[in-house]
């Protein structure tokens, strides 16, 4: 019921979108209110926050169904949850109850600032600080490659507190976009996801309650990391979706399409080509499905050792089947994909991107060995 009831949102309201959104570069401002008014902008919020209260595999599903028609826009259900799954994990009770409800409500989204120019896959590198006054922080430094940045109202930044400490001198921290000293750079202007706002944000002497500190001093990078556990799955989530998009689209094209006098899905070496496409994505599908349920255990307290391996082999597996997907989606329109009246360009290049962030896939390899060898 819940695949039926967003796929016909996201067909109906999102997909007619899409194209332009992707060539204009702009914010898809009205699937962002359509989300919100049936719900869909941020299931995975707790219902005690005024939020949808979906497990993890129900976001897993709305992330999916969007992506198929919008990767750009699926970059809503994903980014408010790895906003404030540092939250969720981490802060006092009285800071959830702060900030969740606004982004339940639909009155703002979270983006997640930790990467910088010089700490991207070497995340602990970061040399944003944060310096304790009284009872207030003060924060310096940019925040790069940060997801929706400028239309989010609240960010959780990790900065340093502690130079000494390395990794262990990180702390996590909730910014608000009107916070006096932020401010945010141009848009990066991308391969795909180009409806999705890339940009630095920009701390200068941003002054805000030390209570603003998510969770312990020094925390902020386990409650980072132990995060991405969670939400390279959404990212997962996003690559199912742009590959099931090109390849549903792929197979109504093939069954029409003739060459020779027939359709060119009557020939045994497209057949071929289908019948692999849809075997590496229904296999990355059930590993991310297994993922997401280990997901919602640990959040629940169980504690789930090969989450962070399931997490990480969800990610890559799903986005390099996006990559492989997509691509073979193109080769089948022949030059009809590779122009921009056809969607499965646009999925090609939106792919493209799952490879590489919440860690590139060869960060996600070294992550899975570790857990495996240690
Ligand atoms: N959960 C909780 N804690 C963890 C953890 C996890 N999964 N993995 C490691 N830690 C802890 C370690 O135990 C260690 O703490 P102690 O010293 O107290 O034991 C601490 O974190 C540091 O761990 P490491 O020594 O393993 O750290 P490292 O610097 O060697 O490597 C890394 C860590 C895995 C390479 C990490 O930096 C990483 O994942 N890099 C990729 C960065 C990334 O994914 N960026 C994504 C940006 S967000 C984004 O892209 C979003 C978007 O646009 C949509």
């Amino acid at each position: 019921m819940l695949r039926e009831a967003i796929r016909a949102l996201a067909e109906e309201k999102i997909a007619p979108r899409a194209a332009a959104a992707d060539e204009n570069e702009e914010f898809p401002e009205d699937s962002y209110k359509d989300l919100v008014a049936a719900d869909f902008h941020a299931v995975h919020v707790p219902e005690e926050y005024g939020g949808a209260g979906a497990d993890a595999l129900a976001a897993v599903i709305v992330i999916e169904e969007v992506a198929r028609v919008c990767a750009s826009t699926s970059l809503i259900p994903a980014v408010n949850k790895l906003g404030t799954v540092p939250l969720l994990l981490s802060a006092s009770s009285e800071l959830k109850a702060a900030y969740l409800p606004a982004v339940a409500r639909g009155e703002g989204m979270f983006s997640y600032a930790l990467s910088e120019a010089e700490a991207g896959s070497d995340a602990a590198a970061m040399r944003t600080r944060a310096v304790a006054d009284g009872d207030s922080y003060v924060l310096n430094g940019t925040k790069m490659w940060i997801t929706n940045a400028g239309v989010s109202e609240f960010y959780t930044v990790m900065a340093v507190t502690d130079p000494s400490a390395g990794a262990r001198g990180i702390s996590a921290f909730v910014v608000e976009k009107a916070d006096k000293g932020v401010s945010f750079g141009p848009k990066e202007r991308k391969l795909g996801i180009r409806a999705s706002p890339t940009r630095t944000v920009i701390l200068e002497d941003v002054r805000i309650p030390a209570s603003r500190m998510i969770g312990a001093p020094g925390t902020g990078f386990k409650t980072a990391l132990a995060t991405l556990d969670h939400t390279r799955i959404t990212i997962a989530a996003q690559a199912l979706g742009i590959a099931q998009g090109a390849l549903d689209f792929a197979v109504g094209y093939v069954k029409e399409r003739k060459q020779f006098g027939k359709a060119i899905g009557d020939f045994q070496g497209v057949q071929f080509m289908i019948a692999d496409m849809a075997m590496k994505l229904e296999a990355a599908r059930q590993l991310t499905y297994a993922a997401a349920a280990k997901s919602e255990r640990a959040m629940h307290g169980t504690p789930v050792k090969d989450l962070t391996f399931f997490s990480s082999a969800a990610k890559t597996a799903a986005s390099d089947a996006a990559m492989e997907i997509t691509t073979e989606a193109v080769q089948l329109l022949g030059g009809y994909g590779y122009t921009r009246d056809y969607p499965v360009e646009r999925m090609m290049r939106d792919a493209k991107i799952t490879q590489i962030y919440e860690g590139t896939n060869q960060i996600q390899r070294m992550v899975m060995a570790r857990q495996i060898l240690k």
